[in-house]
């Protein structure tokens, strides 16, 4: 291929900037012109794309957010929108595509791929870690650090007042953020998303600790389908089994702030093995990261929803909440 795009699709992650870089930067090292695309989907269907140098992406390996924007795009999913978008590829002289971005983005990407034939690399982005095919997601370890430093903040005014805690976080469907944040804060409990809340074990829980001394009780709410679920967990405690609780959604801040050298790490990884493999042929694949290792998997086997194993993390809370 002789010029790619690069774009940015659904909500943020800290390290999209690092593969932006990374695909820049190995891009032009192999004689490819690059196209930044900018509003992700939404922005190549106005047409805005640009063309980037090497210091486009100067200092930006650091930055949360992302320098090329990005947006949710319904209209993608209509058959004649992306038949406009391939027209505009072609138009612009675009022979390829890097897609950063979960699960809507993949979805999008491999059906342009599959009714107009463009070559196309997915990297997977997204804090939730919830796309099949690939252990890890670029921003997962930035969100569950930001969450773990406001979880120890509340710790410390919750022990000061001998108070109980529900603290939610995001991940819609998926419980990955909520499991490690448990792990890594000391929760007494973990509400997983999408499973009956058993509140006579919450109840449970929390009465066990202040029965052994405990000062505190950090209760971590996976958020579900939409956020604000610990505020009806809150209600329901408080009335129907007369707790005094507070509920804090941590919301945003998980998304945004400098990504962890790891996610630096990995962006910078996947951006180079994505331009790598458009150069060398592959045409729709996502650069995964599993077993340690950068690995090209077909897109189609990244876009079916990553199955959860929570048991093993679950027991470990139990086991250390003892
Ligand atoms: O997919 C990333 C994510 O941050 C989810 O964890 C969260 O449920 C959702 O996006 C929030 O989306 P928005 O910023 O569009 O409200």
């Amino acid at each position: 291929i002789k010029s790619l795009g690069v774009l940015c699709s659904g909500g943020d992650s800290p390290g999209m900037n690092s593969a932006v870089r990374s695909v820049v930067r190995t891009a032009i090292g192999l004689g490819i012109e690059v196209y930044g695309i900018y509003k992700g989907y939404s922005g190549l269907l106005e047409g805005n794309i640009h063309k980037l140098s090497l210091s486009s992406v100067g200092n930006i390996i650091q930055r949360g957010g992302t320098i090329l924007d990005t947006s949710r795009c319904e209209e993608f999913h209509t058959p004649g929108i992306r038949q406009e978008a391939a027209h505009i590829l072609s138009r612009k002289h675009i022979d390829g595509l890097v897609v950063i971005g979960g699960n809507g983005s993949f979805a999008g990407a491999m059906t342009l791929h599959q009714e107009h034939d463009i070559p196309i690399i997915g990297i997977p982005g997204t804090i939730d870690n919830d796309i099949s095919g690939t252990e890890y997601t670029i921003g997962f370890n930035t969100a569950v650090q930001t969450a773990v430093n406001a979880v120890d903040n509340i710790r410390d005014t919750a022990s000061a007042h001998a108070r109980t805690f529900l603290v939610e976080v995001m991940g819609r469907r998926s419980s990955f953020i909520a499991l490690q944040v448990g792990i890594c804060t000391g929760a007494e409990h973990v509400v997983l998303s999408n499973q009956a809340i058993d509140y006579e074990k919450i109840v449970n829980d929390i009465n066990k600790g202040t029965a052994r001394g405990k000062t505190s009780s950090i209760i971590i709410v996976a958020e579900g389908e939409k956020s604000g679920l610990s505020y009806e967990i809150k209600d329901t405690l408080m009335t129907q089994y007369d707790l005094s609780v507070h509920a804090c959604v941590l919301g945003h801040i998980q998304r945004g702030g400098r990504p962890t050298a790891l996610d630096r790490l990995i962006a910078s990884q996947m951006g180079y093995a994505a331009v790598q493999a458009l150069h060398q042929g592959l045409r729709c694949h996502v650069t995964a990261f599993n077993k340690g290792e950068i690995e090209m998997v077909p897109l189609s086997e990244c876009i079916r929803g990553k199955t959860e194993s929570t048991e093993a993390q679950l027991e470990l809370i139990r086991a250390l909440a003892i």
